[in-house]
C-alpha cells in the first residue's frame, strides 16, 4: 500500500504554494513598513522553553506538543535513569517563545534603544484532532515586539494584522476583532480568585477538566468548549472590574488609538486566549462567514513577563500570529474580485522534429535565467510515437501553464529564422526574428547548427 502523509498535514504545492508565497510577500510589505525584520528560528526547541513560556496548564503544553527525547537519552530512559526535562525537544507549537528566546540569547534587547521588532513565517505543530481549519502541521505568520510598553504598539499590531488580511484578499467586513485585557501580576490575582470561587460555586455544571484546573489556572475555564461550562462562565466576574489603574489606563489608550485609526473592535471580556503568557491587551480575529468552529484567523496580545519567565531580562513584549490555512479559507470565502493570475514567460511550440531539437536547445540555454521563464512540452511520449504533438495540444498546455506568449516554430519559421509569437491573452500573432529575441523577449537563441 502506498504510504500516505501523516493525518492533519498537507502537501503545499501549486496554487496553495503560490498563495503561501503571496501571503509572505503581503506580510513583508505590511511589517517591513513598520520596521519589523524577518527571522527564522529553529522548528524545534527545548521542551522546557514551551513549558515555562506557554504554561504548564495550557492545552497546548498538556495535550498538543510533539516532543521527543534527544539521542543518547533514549538509552538512559531504557536503563531507567533520570532524564532532565531539558534533554527533551519539542516541535514548536507556536512562534513567540522561540523568538523571545532568540532575542534574549543574542542580546538584541538593549536598554534605552528602540524595541526589537521581528516577524516570522513558517510551520508550527500541534497534536490536535484534525478538522476543517485545524491541522497538526499548519503555517503561521506573526510579529513580536520586545522592549516597550507603549500602548501605541498594541494598537499598531492590531492594525498591521487587519492590514495583512486586507492585502491578502480577505473581506474584513466579515471579520470581528475581539479585544480584551487580562490585567497584570498586580491586579490579576484578585480577579483569578473571584473566577476560582465562581467555578466552585457552579461545580455541578463544570466539566472535570475545568474542575481540575480551577485552583491552578481558573481563567482556562473561559476557553472550555463544553456547553454547560460555557453557560456557567457567562455570568462569571468581568476582568474590567478588577483592573489596576495602570492596566485600565493602558487599555483605554489602546482603544483610543484604534478609534483614531477607525479600526472596529468588539470588547469581549471572555477572551483569555489559550496561552498563559498574556498580560494586559489580548485580541483575536474571527472570520464569521463559513469557517465553522475553527474561525479564529489570528490572535495575539501583550506578554510583559514572558522574557523574565524564560530566564531573560524583565522586558515587556507583544505580538500576534495569523494562521495561513485559515486565512486561505477566509480568502476563498470572501468572494472578493480577484485579479486574474498574471501570465508570464514563453512556451515554445515546435511543429516538427527539427524544430523540436532547436526548441529544446533554447529551453536548455535559458534555464536558470531570471529574465526568461521558459517552458516546452515535456510530457513523456510513447516509445513509438513522435514527441511533437499537434499545435492545438501544445497551445492547450501553454495556456494551462499560464504562459504569456507561445513561440511557434514550424518549417517556415526555421527557414526564415523567426518565431511566430502568439499572445495568449489577446490571441494576436506577430513575428520576431531570432536575432531580436534577446532584446524583445529576453531569451537567448543559440545559433542554428
Ligand atoms: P494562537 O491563537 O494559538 O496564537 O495561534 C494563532 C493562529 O494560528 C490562530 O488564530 C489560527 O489562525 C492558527 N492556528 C492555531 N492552531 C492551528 C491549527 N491547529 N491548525 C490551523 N491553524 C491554527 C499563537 O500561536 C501566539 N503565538 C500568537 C502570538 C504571537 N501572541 C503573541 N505573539
Amino acid at each position: 500500500m502506498a504510504i500516505k502523509r501523516p493525518e492533519g498535514t498537507f502537501d503545499l504545492f501549486g496554487d496553495d504554494m503560490a498563495q503561501w508565497e503571496l501571503f509572505q510577500a503581503c506580510a513583508k510589505d505590511t511589517f517591513g513598513s513598520a520596521s519589523y525584520e524577518l527571522i527564522q528560528t529553529p522548528t524545534f526547541e527545548k521542551t522546557e522553553l514551551f513549558v515555562r513560556g506557554i504554561g504548564e496548564t495550557t492545552d497546548v503544553v498538556n495535550k498538543e506538543m510533539y516532543s521527543a527525547l534527544s539521542g543518547g537519552n533514549i538509552e538512559k530512559l531504557k536503563a531507567g535513569e533520570h532524564i532532565p526535562s531539558k534533554a527533551q525537544m519539542t516541535l514548536r507549537p507556536e512562534g513567540t517563545a522561540g523568538v523571545v528566546r532568540a532575542a534574549i540569547e543574542n542580546g538584541w534587547i538593549e536598554q534605552g534603544s528602540q524595541p526589537v521588532r521581528i516577524w516570522y513565517a513558517g510551520p508550527m505543530y500541534r497534536a490536535e484532532r484534525p478538522q476543517k481549519g485545524r491541522q497538526r502541521q499548519f503555517h503561521q505568520i506573526g510579529i513580536e515586539c520586545l522592549g516597550s510598553n507603549d500602548a501605541a504598539l498594541d494598537a499598531q499590531a492590531i492594525i498591521l494584522m487587519i492590514s495583512l488580511y486586507e492585502k491578502f484578499g480577505i473581506d474584513v467586513s466579515k471579520c470581528t476583532l475581539h479585544l480584551n485585557t487580562l490585567g497584570c501580576e498586580k491586579c490579576r490575582p484578585a480577579y483569578r480568585e473571584k473566577v476560582r470561587e465562581h467555578i466552585h460555586d457552579h461545580a455541578e455544571c463544570m466539566c472535570e477538566t475545568c474542575m481540575e484546573r480551577a485552583d491552578k489556572n481558573p481563567l482556562r475555564a473561559f476557553d472550555c468548549k463544553e456547553e454547560s461550562c460555557k453557560a456557567a462562565m457567562d455570568d462569571a466576574p468581568s476582568i474590567e472590574d478588577y483592573l489596576c489603574e495602570d492596566c485600565k489606563a493602558h487599555f483605554e489608550k489602546v482603544k483610543a488609538y484604534l478609534d483614531a485609526a477607525g479600526c472596529n473592535y468588539t470588547i469581549d471580556n471572555r477572551l483569555v486566549r489559550g496561552l498563559d503568557y498574556y498580560t494586559k491587551t489580548v485580541f483575536e480575529c474571527t472570520f464569521d462567514d463559513g469557517l465553522g468552529a475553527q474561525n479564529a484567523i489570528g490572535g495575539g496580545g501583550r506578554y510583559d513577563k514572558l522574557a523574565a519567565e524564560i530566564g531573560g531580562p524583565d522586558v515587556p513584549g507583544l505580538g500576534f500570529a495569523v494562521g495561513f490555512e485559515r486565512c486561505l479559507l477566509a480568502k476563498n470565502a470572501s468572494n472578493m474580485a480577484e485579479a486574474e493570475a498574471t501570465r508570464e514567460g514563453v512556451f515554445i511550440i515546435p511543429l516538427d522534429e527539427n524544430a523540436r531539437a532547436f526548441a529544446e536547445k533554447i529551453f536548455i540555454v535559458n534555464s536558470g535565467s531570471v529574465d526568461a521563464k521558459i517552458d516546452i512540452d515535456l510530457r513523456s511520449a510513447e516509445a513509438e510515437q513522435s514527441n511533437v504533438r499537434s499545435l492545438k495540444s501544445q497551445l492547450k498546455l501553454a495556456n494551462k501553464s499560464n504562459s504569456k506568449l507561445a513561440l511557434i516554430l514550424g518549417e517556415t519559421e526555421m527557414q526564415e529564422q523567426v518565431f511566430t509569437v502568439r499572445n495568449l491573452e489577446t490571441h494576436e500573432d506577430s513575428q520576431i526574428a531570432f536575432a531580436d529575441a534577446e532584446d524583445k523577449l529576453g531569451i537567448k537563441v543559440p545559433p542554428l547548427a
